[in-house]
């Protein structure tokens, strides 16, 4: 097949300049080329890049490698044909819009998405895997829609193989609405994160969020059956305080700031940390640093959540990459998924 001439990249709309500044610095052999609102894409001017690439970005929501612009099923597929004969995952997804995603209508959301795919997979006979979350090194096209709210300006189609640091889902991961019982909208974030990255939460395990008041995070984790250790000198929910899950997994608030926790406070062994202060990246790292240690090598993964006020914090960035490279985990990706507003996730797996 001949070689890909783009990398397109989704993202959200706010972080456009800031992406653009991380691929420039960082992946030199790519030049900023078109954009529509959500979909950057950039040229590749030296060598070639396989679909099993990693783009080098903390805002990339999804990406890879561009077939071309379609606008009926027909041309997608004759697009697809110029793929290796192997099986294929199907991902359609749609833009981001300048709206918070709370603020959307929900109902709207991946509305498109789910007609274009469709009719795809109707004209395809087969051509697509029955769809599932795509194992490591299978191909993924990636047919990118705009917002249901917004008019049909064309779809483009891209390719990917996937590997961890591409989110599971179409796009990477879609957003989730919260349950009405949830006591924060903290519970979107982590719920998207846990599907993108398909952290798998097992009944039992125990997992540390710094920073845990009022509840929506750690809501999610007690939900999957873990036992929550949450550190803040703020509030839980009353509810969160007193759950005790089906599988007998409970909350345990260490009532007080992250620097006066005590390691006979916590579990000597944990699975799962996560970290979601309001504090400046560069000092919730201390705290980070610690829990991986006091964790005595049983993480799993860990999800921590660095603010981005302003861009003196964008500027951070590399620094704060290589402290973060330092905590020991096999592989770290960063991504914003779609309720994250001034922020971004790392994401380590250990
Ligand atoms: C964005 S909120 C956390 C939301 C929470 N994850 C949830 O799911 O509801 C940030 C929290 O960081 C806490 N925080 C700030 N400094 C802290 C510190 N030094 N140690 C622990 N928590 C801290 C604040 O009290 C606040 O509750």
């Amino acid at each position: 097949m001949a070689s890909a001439a783009f990398v397109f990249v989704t993202h959200q709309i706010a972080m456009t300049r800031w992406l653009k500044a991380e691929v420039r610095e960082r992946a030199s052999s790519l030049h900023f080329a078109f954009a529509r609102p959500g979909l950057s894409t950039f040229k590749i001017s030296e060598g070639t890049l396989g679909p099993e690439f990693e783009l080098p970005s903390s805002f990339a929501r999804a990406y890879g490698l561009s077939l071309g612009r379609a606008s009926s099923a027909a041309e997608v597929l004759a697009l697809v044909a110029q793929l290796p004969d192997e099986p294929i995952h199907l991902h359609v997804f749609e833009r981001e819009i300048d709206v918070p995603v709370d603020e959307q209508d929900f109902a709207l959301r991946q509305t498109r998405a789910t007609v274009v795919d469709a009719s795809i997979r109707n004209e395809s006979r087969d051509r697509f895997l029955a769809p599932r979350i795509p194992a490591l090194g299978e191909l993924v096209v990636d047919v990118v829609v705009a917002h249901p709210t917004q008019p049909d300006d064309g779809w483009l189609v891209g390719y990917h193989r996937h590997h961890p640091g591409h989110g599971v889902w179409p796009g990477g991961v879609n957003h989730v609405s919260p349950p009405p019982e949830s006591p924060s909208r903290a519970w979107c974030k982590i719920e998207e994160v846990l599907r993108w990255a398909d952290f798998s939460v097992q009944p039992g395990d125990d997992a540390i969020e710094i920073g845990s008041a009022p509840g929506g995070a750690s809501y999610a984790l007690l939900c999957r059956g873990a036992n929550v250790y949450g550190i803040d000198p703020g509030m839980m929910d009353p509810r969160i305080q007193n759950y005790v899950g089906a599988a007998g997994n409970r909350f345990v608030h260490l009532h007080k700031p992250a620097a006066e926790v005590q390691k006979n406070e916590i579990p000597r062994r944990y699975q799962w940390l996560l970290c979601d202060v309001n504090l400046a990246p560069m000092i919730a790292l201390r705290y980070i640093e610690r829990f991986v240690a006091l964790a005595h090598g049983g993480l799993r993964g860990a999800a921590l959540t660095l603010k981005l006020n302003d861009d003196g914090v964008a500027a951070a960035l590399p620094s704060l990459r290589s402290r973060i490279s330092k905590l020991g985990a096999k592989r770290v990706e960063y991504t914003q998924v779609p309720s994250h507003r001034s922020e971004i996730v790392a994401i380590l797996r250990f």
